[in-house]
């Protein structure tokens, strides 16, 4: 008997525009994986007004996420793209795993943490359970791995304990989940302040690089990118931050290890070597950018797209939510 496929599931919240970050932490790994999983994708637009949204922006953002999606190699007949509106059982498992985390836990969560610091006026409820739904999203897939960044570790962590402590009571419901973090590119840190994540909200300080951002922008954020003193390319995070975190990217995105980036770059200066790394960076990203501007006109397809993910995700989501309902003692519909 043919061994049943493997699941993966990860999601992405449209709260700005898809960044460097993101794509070598994340989505870059869901792509390779579509023939060995059972690979399950989606917009994460419920946990984006955890933050205040323009209405407008977030519609926009959530449909180019889809032709991102897309164009990053996700093809839709094999990985199941949608919206997470789209499929209410998340926001009903959302709720019952409301119930099974402790105030403890989710006060412990570093992005809880500085979201509400960046966020004083605007510390909502959503923004502390936030890990709860996040891990309704992943239970519901009964995924073997969640493709995130390293910043996402808390958070499936989180879900794994949650997973626990409800099968403790209710017997075997959950799947426990794995997070699968890369081991180059987990954590991109910004262009301008190396000791900070490279981050959707803090594209205006040149830290940030956006998918779509042309070549020519690319180009200058590289050249801008802020180094040290010193003169050679060598891999130190602590010492060289901004050298070391360009030396992650060059190696993300062209497959070459540290090594042999000090040995391509030895006697050379820093001139030579920040606009080499944007060249690659820019190598890397034109098509994916020509492919989503193209997708971007065919409104009609993207929402074949997603509506066809939505129905599909839709079907597996019940079937663990009503096993759900069934054991904590809900009647039947
Ligand atoms: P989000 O939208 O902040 O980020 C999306 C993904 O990109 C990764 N990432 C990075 N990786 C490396 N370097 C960076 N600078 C960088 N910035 C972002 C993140 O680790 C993440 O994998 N809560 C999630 C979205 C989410 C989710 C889920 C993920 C909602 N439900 C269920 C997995 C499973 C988030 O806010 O990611």
């Amino acid at each position: 008997m043919e061994e049943a496929k493997k699941t993966m599931l990860s999601g992405i919240k449209p709260s700005g525009d898809l960044t460097l970050g993101s794509y070598l932490g994340a989505i870059k790994n869901w792509a390779a994986r579509a023939e060995e999983y059972d690979c399950y994708y989606f917009m994460a637009d419920l946990h984006a007004i955890t933050v205040r949204q323009n209405p407008v922006d977030l519609r926009r953002r959530t449909l180019e996420q889809l032709a991102q999606y897309i164009a990053c190699g996700l093809d839709p007949e094999k990985n199941t793209l949608f919206i997470q509106s789209h499929v209410h059982q998340h926001a009903e498992l959302g709720w019952v795993l409301n119930c099974y985390a402790m105030f403890g836990e989710l006060s412990r969560m570093t992005q809880f943490k500085d979201k509400s610091a960046k966020n004083a006026d605007n510390i909502n409820g959503g923004l502390f359970t936030y890990p709860c739904l996040m891990a309704a999203d992943i239970l519901l897939y009964q995924p073997d791995y969640v493709p995130v960044g390293d910043d996402q570790r808390q958070h499936v962590e989180l879900c794994h304990a949650i997973a626990r402590r409800f099968n403790g009571v209710y017997g075997d419901v959950f799947k426990l989940p794995e997070p699968y973090i890369p081991k180059v590119g987990a954590r991109i840190m910004s262009l301008s302040d190396p000791t900070s994540k490279m981050s959707k909200s803090e594209e205006e300080n040149g830290g940030t690089v956006l998918l779509m951002d042309p070549p020519e922008t690319i180009a200058r954020l590289f050249k801008r990118a802020v180094t040290d003193s010193e003169t050679f390319v060598h891999y130190d995070p602590a010492r060289k931050p901004g050298v070391s975190n360009l030396m992650t990217i060059y190696s993300a995105v062209t497959g070459k290890s540290y090594d042999e980036i000090e040995a391509e770059f030895a006697g050379q200066g820093y001139g030579v070597f920040k606009p080499a790394v944007g060249e690659a960076v820019i190598e890397t990203l034109r098509p994916i950018r020509e492919e989503a501007s193209r997708l971007m006109k065919d409104k009609a397809y993207l929402e074949g797209v997603y509506r066809a993910g939505a129905e599909k995700a839709s079907h597996i989501a019940e079937k663990t939510l009503r096993k759900v309902y069934k054991k904590v003692g809900f009647v039947a519909r």
